[in-house]
């Protein structure tokens, strides 16, 4: 497979990396106060501030002009044609095609596949609303009252996200629980308090034979079957999966297996029959909500010029940082508790697709890929780990997230208007304080001794993004999921890697078939490292 351009090659790579450092924060500030008009771009309804980078006007010039020399434009204008891109599984890139209007049209391998994306989104629908609307009974009569949607990695981050993310949006008296890990004590804790008979288990799995997935949906079939018996069992077990014979094979009721296909990644599946258990959750309506917010991030990813397309400027961004700033890690801090797991749904949807060390040509990459991408909630995080982002040794790049208004403004009769300006003060505070810090000099000005000066002074200069939009619905996670899907693929084409495959997690899961028959019978166990085997021995000396 034909590498792009490796970017250190382009002439603007040599330009970029000739430039004289960029003036700190502060001086590009007072001499061009403008820039807090003129890098805040909107994306969809997003408002993306960019203008506390460590950037100035010729590195923005610079780094778009690398994107040109790359070939971005076609490069991303294939991926998003349906051409093969995954070249290392043999498949198109194609989950932009899971929001495309019915009316539009999408053909991959001379298939058309918009009609089919339809049809499962209808599918889904129908059983959606039978769920909420208690259409939908068990074997003996009572209406869905949980759903336990069991997967793991892209078949459990990005519902669960969009879960808490949209809580204010579910079906009062409809409670979704999510397993993901294979200890036993996963499973236990969601199924804790449940009636079979009331409870509808989703196994979410796009190849069907995770381990992990499949050990926990053995475990929940047999929960299920001794309660409603064998013969009820379709009435409570649902399959979304690309593999449909297994899941009939497994158990569950043909009309009750949603389908989706080998060109939507694990990681990039939400909006896929994954989210299956998100839509009964929030209803078809909200989910087309979600959709439509991602077509509109894709239809600016797609349409707007270079210099004014969000996406290619964070995915540059991060370049900048990693390879030519020499960041190792990016920190993502939303400023919305229904947002926690947003910095986990990015570890798996960055790192899964950008933590790659050859180009496509299978060449040695010859600058860093993906940073460590790491996160908590606002405020939280404060009272944790800010100390090191304002006064650590280490460049970390801050992404922070907030709305302008709150879904929690009245809760048990009890007034939580303030909170949310609180928190937006914490928001906006944190990114000036990281950007702007405080002089030696304006310590000194406020009466500290000088003993105390070096430890209360704020070096600054350190970079953040700050997305906002009104709230967080259905429309605006849509487009914040599809920005930063959009981020990946933009940075995996400036790489020159495959964002697309996974090999990376492979070798383990291999070594842990053959470790279990050692762990459990001591079959092979001679076969296994030295290390392994002592750990092993160790185990069964103690249990
Ligand atoms: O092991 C990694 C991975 O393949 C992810 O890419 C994927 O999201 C996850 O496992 C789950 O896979 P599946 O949906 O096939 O169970």
């Amino acid at each position: 497979m034909e590498a792009p351009r490796d970017l250190t090659e382009c002439e603007a790579w040599r330009k970029l990396t000739a430039l004289p450092p960029v003036p700190a924060l502060r001086a590009l500030f007072e001499h061009d106060p403008d820039r807090s008009r003129r890098y805040v771009f909107a994306a969809g309804d997003l408002r993306v501030d960019l203008s506390k980078h460590l950037v100035d006007d010729q590195v923005w010039a610079v780094l778009v002009d690398l994107a040109r020399q790359i070939g971005l434009e076609e490069r991303r204008d294939r991926q998003l044609g349906g051409a093969i891109v995954n070249h290392t599984e043999g498949r198109a890139v194609a989950h932009t095609a899971l929001r495309m209007p019915i009316t539009s049209s999408l053909v991959i391998d001379g298939v058309d596949v918009i009609p089919q994306v339809h049809e499962v989104l209808d599918r889904m629908a129908e059983a959606a609303r039978r769920v909420r609307d208690g259409d939908w009974r068990g074997r003996s009569g009572q209406r869905i009252r949980t759903v336990v949607n069991l997967g793991i990695g892209g078949s459990d981050l990005g519902p669960l996200m969009a879960y808490e993310a949209l809580r204010p949006f579910v079906l009062p008296g409809l409670e979704c629980r999510f397993v993901s890990n294979v200890d036993g004590a996963d499973l236990a804790e969601a199924l804790r308090g449940l009636d079979p008979a009331e409870t509808l288990v989703v196994v979410s799995s796009k190849t069907f034979t995770t381990v992990e997935t499949m050990t926990n949906a053995r475990s929940a079939r047999a929960w299920l079957i001794d309660t409603v018996g064998v013969d009820a069992l379709g009435d409570h077990l649902v399959a979304v999966t690309t593999n449909t014979a297994a899941a009939v094979e497994f158990g569950v009721r043909a009309d009750a297996v949603f389908g989706f296909w080998d060109w939507v990644g694990g990681r990039f599946s939400l909006d896929s029959a994954i989210g299956l258990t998100l839509m009964i959750a929030i209803g078809p309506e909200s989910f087309s909500e979600l959709l439509a917010g991602m077509h509109l991030m894709d239809t600016h990813f797609a349409t707007a010029p270079l210099a004014q397309n969000v996406p290619v400027l964070m995915g540059l961004l991060g370049m900048w940082y990693a390879d030519v700033l020499g960041a190792h890690s990016r920190a993502v801090v939303p400023y919305a508790h229904d947002l926690r797991r947003f910095p986990a749904f990015l570890q798996q949807l960055e790192m899964e697709s950008n933590g790659k060390s050859v180009r496509l040509d299978g060449s040695p990459v010859s600058v860093p890929t993906s940073p460590i991408v790491w996160g908590e909630p606002g405020i939280n995080g404060q009272h944790a780990f800010f100390q090191l982002l304002h006064q650590g040794t280490r460049l970390v790049p801050v992404d922070f997230i907030g709305f302008a208004r709150s879904h929690h403004v009245i809760s048990h009769g009890v007034d939580l208007e303030g909170h949310h300006d609180l928190l937006l003060a914490n928001l906006l505070a944190q990114s000036a304080a990281l950007a702007f810090g405080r002089t030696a000099d304006e310590v000194a000005a406020l009466g500290v001794g000088p003993d105390l000066v070096p430890h209360r002074t704020f070096p600054g200069n350190r970079p953040s993004t700050v997305i906002l939009a009104d709230d967080l619905n259905p429309s605006t996670l849509g487009q914040l999921v599809a920005l930063y899907e959009h981020i990946v693929s933009v940075q995996g084409i400036v790489w020159g890697i495959n964002s697309f495959d996974q090999w990376g997690v492979e070798l383990g899961k291999e070594l842990a078939s053959s470790i279990m028959p050692a762990l459990v019978d001591g079959i092979g166990l001679d076969a296994l490292d030295p290390s392994t085997q002592q750990s092993i021995a160790w185990i069964q000396r103690t249990r």
